[in-house]
Parts: structure tokens; sequence; C-alpha cells
């Protein structure tokens, strides 16, 4: 006899931003019914927008923070929240520090409220930079990370350490469904043009012809994992995570800036100028995730970095050269190594 799917009901927090709004996209594609809650701090209205053509989707304009507009705003028994809000961007730590804080915090309690509520299973989304300024390489999810709990990246840092703490409390005291994950640089459409992450600012640069601004010498390294791997791990956890126990994502490739300027340059096809400058913020000095745990769980890495580059290049309407091909962005090049062998 055919399976009858199961519609669920998906609340989705941070629905406006990045990873939220393509979260619901492909929630609504599936069929499912979404509903997605923002306060717009640093997601878009465009994002929005495309949302609401889906019949199924519904969207209140609100602050996590304020637990009755939350209780409110419930229209229907979930089954899976998926808990995106948070702002993002290094520059904003200065600007919304205090919203970051209050976010991860207040506002995550108010959503693990409502998930206990209506028994449903959360997805919390926690970041790499729990860890800090990690002295162990590759980060497995039991190092507990080289944090500074009154540096100037605080708010956010200590915040989502904050935001896992009560995760876990919650899967202990009310025996809640509540998974972790801890996301490594992504990347993808649907960011928003005033992203000030790394590579959507790189390509702003480059879209208005200005040289790249490179902070620090640029040896610093990132791992870059595209959307559509990001999206199918988070719902790997959602579907079959242990509850409070963290699960890093991210990409599979150490590069440092400098690196990741080169193979950009190889995507469009020309030199690209870059201006170093001294950062504004203390920085850290690598990132790379060890991510065995999710692979555990059947997660895979589909999309190299040259065709993730193309795809965001496209979005913001920059040439590219005509065949991207995998010669022209080898990552075995580049195999994940420590920091200081790898080539500048
Ligand atoms: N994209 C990445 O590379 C990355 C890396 C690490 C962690 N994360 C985490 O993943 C989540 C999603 O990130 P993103 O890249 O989509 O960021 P984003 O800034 O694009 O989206 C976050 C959304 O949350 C909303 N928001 C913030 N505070 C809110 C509040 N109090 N009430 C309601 N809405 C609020 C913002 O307006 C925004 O639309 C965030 O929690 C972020 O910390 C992302």
């Amino acid at each position: 006899m055919e399976s009858i799917k199961k519609i669920k009901n998906i609340l989705v927090t941070g629905a406006a931003g990045f990873v939220g709004s393509s979260m619901s996209e492909k929630q609504l594609e599936h069929g499912h019914c979404v509903h997605g809650i923002d306060n717009l701090i640093t997601g878009s209205k465009e994002n929005i927008s495309r949302l609401l053509k889906y019949p199924n989707f519904r969207f209140d304009h609100i602050d996590i923070n304020d637990g009755n507009a939350v209780l409110r705003a419930q229209n229907t028994k979930y089954d899976e929240v998926y808990h995106f809000a948070c702002p993002t961007g290094v520059p904003n730590i200065a600007i919304y520090g205090e919203e970051m804080m209050r976010t991860c915090s207040q506002g995550t309690e108010n959503i693990l409220n409502v998930a206990k509520l209506h028994n449903a299973t959360l997805v919390y989304t926690s970041s790499a930079e729990v860890y800090g300024d990690p002295k162990e390489f590759p980060q497995v999810e039991n190092y507990h990370g080289n944090v500074n709990p009154v540096g100037e990246r605080s708010t956010y840092e200590e915040g989502k350490r904050f935001g896992e703490m009560l995760v876990k409390l919650y899967v202990e005291k009310y025996h809640l469904k509540a998974k972790i994950v801890r996301i490594f640089n992504s990347y993808g459409p649907n960011m928003s043009k005033l992203d000030t992450r790394l590579i959507p600012n790189t390509l702003t640069h480059i879209k208005a012809g200005q040289p790249l601004t490179i902070f620090g010498n640029g040896t610093q390294t990132r791992t870059h994992l595209y959307i559509s791997d990001l999206l199918t791990g988070l719902e790997i956890v959602m579907k079959t995570g242990e509850s409070a126990s963290p699960y890093n994502v991210g990409g599979n490739t150490q590069l440092s800036i400098n690196q990741l300027v080169r193979a950009l340059s190889d995507v469009i096809g020309r030199e690209l100028p870059v201006e170093y400058k001294e950062h504004f913020i203390e920085d850290h000095g690598g990132r790379e995730p060890d991510v065995s745990k999710l692979m555990q769980l059947g997660w895979r890495i589909q999309t190299e970095l040259s065709t993730g580059l193309a795809a965001m290049c496209n979005e913001f309407g920059i040439p590219i050269k005509e065949a991207v091909n995998e010669k022209s962005y080898n990552p075995q090049q580049w195999p994940n190594r420590p920091i200081h062998e790898l080539p500048v």
C-alpha cells in the first residue's frame, strides 16, 4: 500500500535570514507548512517576499525576545522547530552585541518553551564560535574551546555557548527532543547583499569594481560550506541526531583568506586587486571542523567550492569564466592541513 506522506507543521525562527529562508523554502517545496518569524534585524524582506509565494507559508514580524509575542503568534501544533534567529556578522558584534546576547539567552529560552508546549523536536543552530580561538585542530565536538568571556566577540561566542547550555537543560529537565548543530562558515544564494560575512562581502566589492579588503595578513583560515549541504546536515540532525549532543557541520577544505581570493579569481577568470588592513576586531587564527560524528549519520558534502562560488557569482551578477571546471580549482591541491603548513 502506498504510504501517505505526513505534512509537518514547522516553526522557523530567523526565517528572513540566509539559512532560515533557505530551510523554509526547502520544507515548503517538500509540501510542509512553515510558520516563519523574524524581527528583520539582519534578515531581508526580499527573502520573506520569496516565501510568501507559497500558500503554506505564514510570516509574523516579531522579536523572539518578547515571550508574549511568541506565544500569541502560535497558530498551529508544531512538529518541528528550526531555531535560527540571532543577529550575525562580525562587524555587527559592536552594533548588536546586546541583541545577540539577549536572543541567544532570553529568545532561545522562549523558543525552547514553545517546543516544550508542542512536544516538538527542535534544532538549535550554534556556531563554530563556541570554540573561540581554538588550540586543537580539527575541532572535535568534545573539545571545549578557547574562549575569552570578556573579549570583543564574547556577546556572540558566549551567547551561543549559553544557548547550548539552555538546550541541554531543557533536554535533561523537561525531556525535550532538542538538538545542537555547530555551524562553520557557510555561504550560498539568499545571503543579504548587505551581509558583511566573507564571501558576500568580497563579491559586493568585486561587483562595485573595488579592491578587496583583507583584514590582517590573510593567512587566517576558514572552511566554507555550501547552503544545500548545510540544509541536509540540519535535516539529518533533526531526524536522527542525539538530543543535547552537539554536531559540527562545515566544509572539508581549510583555506586561508588569501587562498579563497585565489579560488575566486580562478572562477571569475581574472586577478582581483587586494588591500590589506589592520583587523578591526580580535580575529581567530583558524577553524577546521571534525565532521565525522555527522558523517556517521550519513551526511556527505556534495558541492565543491568552485561550483558554490560560481553560483554565488551568478547571484551577484558577476560574470564567470565560461567553463568553471575542476582543473580551475582543485581542493585536493590544498587538503586539510595544520595552518602553519598551508601556503599563503
Ligand atoms: N551562515 C553561517 O555561516 C553561520 C555560521 C555559524 C552559525 N550560524 C548561525 O545560524 C543561524 C542562521 O544564520 P544566518 O546565516 O541565516 O544569519 P542571518 O543573519 O542571515 O539570519 C538570522 C535571522 O535571525 C533574525 N533575528 C535575529 N534576532 C532575532 C530576534 N530577536 N527575533 C527574531 N528574529 C531575529 C534576523 O533578522 C535574521 O533574519 C544563526 O543563529 C547563526 O548564528 C550561521
